[in-house]
C-alpha cells in the first residue's frame, strides 16, 4: 500500500484501523504532541496560514501535496515505503535471514535505544528553531524554516509509531518522554549535546540544516539498512524529507555568500559590515562551529556499540548494498589515527568498532562537495575567498579527539595557549554572533529580501517571485 489513507484521524499507509489497540494508543498521544507542537513549536504561528507540502503517498515521484495549512492542523501521519517481499538481512552475523517483522529479543535494547536516539533529535531540532521566525529574512524562508519544523514533528511521528507498535509498555513510556525532554534544559535537556545548543539567528539555521539535518541523513541511511524491517521501511522515507532540509541549508549559505560578495563588488572599498552583509569570514567561523559540533554526533572513532550494531544487523553502513561486496566486516581491519599520550598515531582497528568513523568518512565526503558548492559563488563573482570544512579533529567534545587541542585546517595538535588564542580566529567570537544577531530583522513583504541574503533562484513548488508564501 503506497496511497496514504487521510480519512483517519491519523493519517497512515499501514492500516492502522485494523489494529484497535495500536490506533487507540496513538491517538492518546496524539493531543499531547498538538500540546507541546503548540508550547515549544513555532508559536506565533500557529494560526497562519503557511504553504507547506504534505505527503499524499510515499512512491517516488509526486508525493508531496502543496497548499496552504495552519501548522497545527498539519497531517501529521504515519508512512513507511512498501515492503519488498523476500527481504533478506543485508549484512552483519544475520546476512542472508530473513528480516525481521518484529523486534528479536536479544536486540530489543539497543534497538529502542537507537529508536530512542533518533527520536529525539527530531522535537530538539523543532524547539531549537522555534523563535526563528519572528526574524525571518524573507516569507520564502520563513515557508521552508516551517516545513523543517512540521516534517521533524513527522519524523517524530515515525519513531514514535515504532516504539508504540513493536516495544509495548516501555515503548509506550519512551513515547511520552520524547515529548517531555526540553533542548538546553538543564534538568531534562535532549539526549545529544548538539541538539541543545541554541539556534538563534538564521546562519545557524542554516549550518544546522546543512551540517546537523546531514548528520540526520547518514544516521538515517544506516538504519534504513537494518534487518527490522519497520525501521528500515519508515527510515526510507523519513530520507526522502530530508534532502529537502539540506537544501535549505546548502542554498541558504549559498545565498548568504552571494550577497556578500555582491556588496563586496559594488563597494570595494567599504567593510561588508558597514554595508550590513555577512563579512566571509564570519560565514567561515560559523560553519567551523556547526560543522564541528555536528561530526560528534557520529559518536567515537572506536565504538563497541557500533561492532554491536552492526554485527547485530541492525544499523549498517551508509548504502550497505550498493556500495559494498563484502557484509560481514568480520576479519578486516580499519587503519585510523588516534590520540594517545598526547600524540596522534597510527592504529589499526577491527572494521566493526570503526562504523561510527566509517559513516562519518562519507558525511565528511558530502560536506566537502557543499563546501566546493559555496566556493563556486565566490568565484562567480571573481572575489579571491576560499572556504573549508574545518578538520575533523577540530574542537570536539565526543570521541578520541575530545581531549586535546587541534589546528582547524590541518589537524596538527597545539598547545592549549597556542589554540585558545587561535581559535578566537576559527570560531565566531560573541561580537561577531551579536553582529549577525543584530541583521535578523522580519522581513515579511512577499518577494522581498533582508540586505544580507539573496533571493533563491527559484520558488517552491514553481511559485513567482513575490508569492505568498505565508499569510500574516
Ligand atoms: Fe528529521
Ligand atoms: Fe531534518
Amino acid at each position: 500500500m503506497t496511497g496514504i489513507d487521510y480519512s483517519q484521524k491519523i493519517p497512515n499507509n499501514v492500516d492502522l484501523k485494523s489494529d484497535k489497540r495500536l490506533q487507540r494508543a496513538l491517538e492518546r498521544w496524539q493531543p499531547d504532541y498538538i500540546d507541546w507542537w503548540k508550547e515549544m513549536g513555532p508559536t506565533h504561528f500557529n494560526e497562519n496560514d503557511v504553504y507547506l507540502r504534505t505527503a499524499i503517498s510515499v512512491d517516488r515521484d509526486g508525493w508531496a501535496n502543496f497548499g496552504y495549512v495552519k501548522m497545527p492542523d498539519y497531517r501529521w501521519g504515519i508512512f513507511l515505503t512498501p515492503t519488498e517481499p523476500g527481504g533478506k538481512i543485508g549484512f552483519g552475523d544475520h546476512e542472508g535471514e530473513d528480516v525481521w517483522e518484529n523486534v528479536p529479543g536479544e536486540y530489543r535494547n539497543w534497538l529502542r535505544r537507537l529508536i530512542v536516539t533518533q527520536g529525539d533529535t527530531e522535537p530538539a531540532s523543532v524547539e531549537q528553531q522555534r523563535l526563528l521566525g519572528l526574524t525571518a529574512p524573507s516569507l520564502y524562508d520563513l515557508r521552508n524554516l516551517f516545513q523543517v519544523n512540521v516534517e521533524e514533528g513527522r519524523h517524530l511521528w515515525a519513531m514514535v509509531y515504532l516504539l508504540h507498535s513493536y516495544f509495548g509498555k516501555d515503548g509506550r513510556e519512551e513515547a511520552s518522554e520524547l515529548l517531555e525532554r526540553r533542548s538546553g534544559n538543564a534538568d531534562s535537556p535532549r539526549i545529544l549535546t548538539t541538539f541543545n545548543e541554541p539556534c538563534h539567528d538564521w546562519l545557524s539555521f542554516f549550518c544546522f540544516t546543512m551540517f546537523t539535518d546531514r548528520d540526520g541523513k547518514f544516521q538515517l541511511l544506516s538504519l534504513a539498512e537494518s534487518g527490522f524491517e519497520p525501521l528500515a521501511r519508515t527510515t526510507r522515507f523519513m530520507l526522502t524529507e530530508e534532502a529537502h532540509h539540506m537544501f535549505v541549508g546548502q542554498t541558504g549559505i549559498a545565498r548568504v555568500i552571494r550577497r556578500t560578495c555582491e556588496a563586496m563588488l559594488e563597494s570595494p572599498d567599504k567593510d561588508p559590515m558597514e554595508m550590513g552583509v555577512v563579512p566571509l569570514e564570519i560565514i567561515q567561523h560559523y560553519i567551523n562551529y556547526w560543522a564541528s559540533s555536528s561530526l560528534d554526533l557520529f559518536g567515537a572513532e572506536v565504538s563497541s556499540n557500533s561492532a554491536n550494531f552492526f554485527g547485530a544487523g541492525i544499523k549498517g553502513r551508509a548504502y550497505e548494498q550498493k556500495n559494498y561486496d563484502e557484509h560481514k566486516a568480520i576479519d578486516q581491519g580499519y587503519a585510523i589515527n588516534r590520540w594517545q599520550d598526547g600524540k596522534v598515531v597510527n592504529d589499526e582497528v577491527p572494521l566493526r568498532n570503526a562504523m561510527n568513523e566509517v559513516l562519518r568518512d562519507e558525511y565528511v565526503k558530502e560536506n566537502e562537495k557543499g563546501i566546493q558548492y559555496w566556493n563556486r559563488e565566490c568565484e562567480k563573482a571573481g572575489i579571491d575567498f576560499k572556504f573549508t570544512y574545518p578538520h575533523r579533529r577540530f574542537n570536539r567534545k565526543v570521541g578520541e579527539w575530545a581531549d586535546g587541542f587541534f589546528h582547524v585546517n590541518t589537524g596538527e595538535p597545539m598547545d592549549e595557549t597556542a589554540y585558545k588564542k587561535a581559535a578566537l580566529d576559527w570560531l565566531p567570537t560573541q561580537q561577531e554572533a551579536d553582529y549577525v544577531k543584530g541583521l535578523m530583522k522580519a522581513v515579511t513583504e512577499p518577494g522581498k529580501y533582508a540586505n544580507w541574503i539573496a533571493p533563491p533562484l527559484r520558488g517552491i513548488n514553481g511559485q513567482e517571485h513575490d508569492f505568498e508564501y505565508v499569510k500574516l
